[in-house]
């Protein structure tokens, strides 16, 4: 008897019109102006930052690719079996190795861009007929529960945040969301998770500026986006790409920057953008190893194992969660 084909499942929890002009008025209102990262990624964004990932310069996907290939079979084994959920699945291809190397798995994967997320699914649920797939569309920093669904209920749930994307919050920001992941991911949840490493000043600057000019067209669609999606009047050739390393937060600055004095429309108001004015589209900050896994204790979470490629420029981290039983002072330690 052969085993029924499986299909993959998809539910749509896109953030509404109306929390995305909240959003983008708040993002405007602040000194200097910044839009969550997320609004990068409707289906051209998404495109774009799959043709960064291939860009020469930019080389976290291809050194996290093939440390995930060649360490997967160590991973599975330090996680044991459950469900993998991955938060910003992508293009869900990193997953692969894991779903091979664990044994009955499922894999659950959200992510901002619908288009994106059904074709990632698809092609994932290809190459994995067997394994079961749910895809959900989301803002994973905004979702306070994972939907009820079957495949959700089993108690050990994989988290997995591949591609350093933590460095796109700021330090608070990156500790809220790695409690929140957490509480998404229940007791005894487990957390394999991606950092890049600081690294020579100009290699970053030239990933996050390539000679392409992927990353400037990536940051530019922004304000294509904007204008199409909530009714702004973007002139992309007001605004110039500007990537640089900030040694003071260890993080690259992607801004777009005013070339000249001017009005824009969007979200219902008119913005003044002043000459040399930046609207920051994201940031990209990078920790080593023993400054992540600090960070990770500041949310609840125990350094349990990590890898890295053989150059040290990444390292994939096994996180669990710190015992609740342990945390809880025993009567005689607290005399
Ligand atoms: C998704 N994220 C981890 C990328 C990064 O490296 O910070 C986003 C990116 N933006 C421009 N290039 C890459």
């Amino acid at each position: 008897m052969t085993a029924a084909l499986l299909k993959p499942q998809l539910l749509d929890l896109h953030p509404a019109a109306a929390d995305m002009e909240r959003l983008v008025r708040e993002g405007l209102r602040r000194s200097p102006r910044q839009l969550p990262a997320w609004f990068l990624y409707d289906a051209e964004g998404s495109r774009l930052f799959e043709a960064i990932c291939c860009q020469p310069e930019y080389t976290l996907t291809a050194t996290e690719t093939a440390l995930l290939e060649t360490e997967a079979p160590a991973m599975a084994a330090a996680m044991g079996p459950g469900v993998l959920v991955e938060f910003g699945a992508g293009s869900a291809r990193k997953v692969s190795p894991l779903l091979r190397a664990l044994g009955r798995p499922a894999y659950v994967a959200l992510d901002i861009s619908a288009d994106h997320l059904r074709s990632a699914c698809r092609d994932l649920q290809g190459r994995h007929p067997g394994v079961p797939v749910l895809g959900i569309c989301c803002d994973y920093t905004g979702l306070e529960q994972l939907p009820d669904h079957p495949l959700l209920e089993q108690r050990n749930r994989l988290g997995f945040f591949p591609g350093s994307s933590l460095g796109n919050f700021n330090r608070a920001e990156a500790v809220g969301l790695l409690r929140q992941f957490a509480r998404l991911l229940g007791p005894g949840g487990q957390l394999l998770i991606g950092i890049d490493q600081p690294k020579d000043v100009r290699r970053l600057e030239a990933a996050y500026d390539d000679r392409a000019g992927l990353s400037a067209a990536f940051a530019l669609n922004l304000l294509q986006r904007l204008n199409r999606d909530l009714g702004g009047d973007f002139d992309p050739a007001a605004f110039r790409y500007r990537a640089r390393w900030q040694p003071e937060s260890q993080r690259i600055e992607m801004a777009l920057v005013s070339q000249r004095d001017h009005w824009v429309n969007v979200a219902g108001e008119r913005w003044p953008f002043a000459e040399g004015e930046p609207l920051i589209t994201e940031h990209s900050a990078k920790y080593d190893p023993a400054a992540f896994e600090a960070l990770a204790a500041q949310a609840g979470w125990l350094a349990r194992a990590r890898w890295s490629d053989p150059a040290g420029d990444l390292s994939v981290h096994l996180l669990g969660q710190a015992d609740s039983e342990a945390k809880e002072p025993q009567a005689d330690e607290q005399r």
